[in-house]
């Protein structure tokens, strides 16, 4: 059976700023990952409706309903999921879409689980069709459609299993079925954080793994994290290292100031990709509009992996707009690189 842990590393292992899963990420990432609610930096808005579903359904003894988190890679959306679980006081099983490939598999895993457990299904949007189709009734009704025989003597029958809460993650909502979005009762969307947030997390990691930080050297590499949680950890790690050798072990803002620039990690958390999306843009289209493939094609990287990993940052921080007709160069992207706008 395929139970398997789900975050491997994807073909984005990049700069120290990819917001994907790294190898040093998956050692050091569970021992830094709240256990609760309450330990859960930020997302406020989120974590006040989730309690409060949560409390309910302990109250009444029922299941939670089907939870949906979206958001872009890094967030803390695995992190919730087992949050859910603990907070629950329940067991959770954890699989991911790419993983289950053919649906005697999901039932399988369907029929083994404990009343009331949380299923935890990661990249929820990679389920194959035939999959999803045994999700459908057994998120709906706990039940499953088996199919008996072949051909014309081919029947249907059901089978009860137990009551379960589903947990999916994904970070392309909108690839996800629309039978299968509207089965989750629960949409939880989890945003980038604000650098306050980001610093609490800093802040708690280095605690967590005894490094000595100041204030303002916590709050440097917050704002330099663009945005995302495990670029934050992962961001302090390699801080940690240069302070180790350099400045007798004590990051303040100064040492992650120097560390980070030696990373090219700029001071709006750009890191040289997005300063050369953002260039190209620039120099060769005149700001644009152009075409994702050929800013792809011109930095020398897939599209998918700009389209995912770079672009959601550059646009939610004003760099980069998407239109119709393209990707385009804001001010703020010419300010930031000294270049100036010829009318
Ligand atoms: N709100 C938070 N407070 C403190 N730490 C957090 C928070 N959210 C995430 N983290 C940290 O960031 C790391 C990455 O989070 P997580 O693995 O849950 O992200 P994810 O959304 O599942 O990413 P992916 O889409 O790549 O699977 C965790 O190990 C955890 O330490
Ligand atoms: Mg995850």
């Amino acid at each position: 059976m395929k139970f398997k842990k789900m975050e491997q590393p994807s073909s984005h292992e990049t700069g120290a700023l990819s917001p994907a899963c790294q190898r040093d990420d998956m050692i050091s990432e569970p021992g830094l990952r709240p256990m609760s609610l309450s330990e859960y930096i930020g997302q406020d808005q989120l974590k006040k409706g989730l309690s409060l579903f949560i409390e309910a359904a302990r109250r009444r003894g029922e299941p939670l309903d089907h939870c949906l988190l979206h958001g872009h890679p890094g967030l803390g959306k695995t992190t919730l999921a087992h949050i859910i679980s603990r907070e629950l006081g329940v067991g959770i099983r954890c699989t991911s879409g790419p993983v289950i490939e053919r649906p005697g598999d999901l039932a399988a895993i369907l029929t083994n689980l404990q009343p009331g457990e949380v299923l935890f299904i990661d990249e929820i949007h990679r389920l194959s069709p035939s999959v999803e189709e045994i999700l459908y009734p057994a998120m709906e009704d706990f039940q499953l459609d088996l199919i008996i025989g072949q051909g014309p003597s081919a029947r249907t029958i059901k089978i009860d299993i137990p009551r379960f809460t589903m947990v999916g993650a994904t970070t392309r909502a909108g690839l996800l079925s629309p039978p299968l979005r509207d089965r989750f009762g629960v949409l939880l969307r989890v945003d980038f954080y604000p650098v306050k947030h980001l610093q609490e997390i800093v802040g708690r990691s280095a605690e967590v793994l005894g490094i000595k930080i100041e204030d303002d050297g916590a709050k440097e590499i917050a704002k330099r994290s663009r945005g995302t949680p495990r670029i934050a950890n992962r961001l302090l790690r390699r801080v940690r290292d240069f302070a180790e050798i350099k400045a007798k072990g004590t990051i303040n803002r100064e040492v992650a100031d120097m560390a980070l620039k030696m990373l090219e990690v700029d001071e709006k958390g750009l890191d040289r990709m997005d300063r050369q999306i953002l260039s190209i843009i620039i120099t060769r289209f005149r700001g644009g509009p152009v075409g994702l493939d050929t800013i792809a094609v011109s930095v020398g990287e897939e599209s998918t992996t700009i389209e995912e990993v770079y672009e959601p940052f550059l646009v939610q921080e004003g760099f980069l707009h998407r239109t119709p007709r393209g990707r385009m160069a804001t001010d703020k992207a010419y300010k930031h690189l000294g270049i100036s706008k010829e009318e």
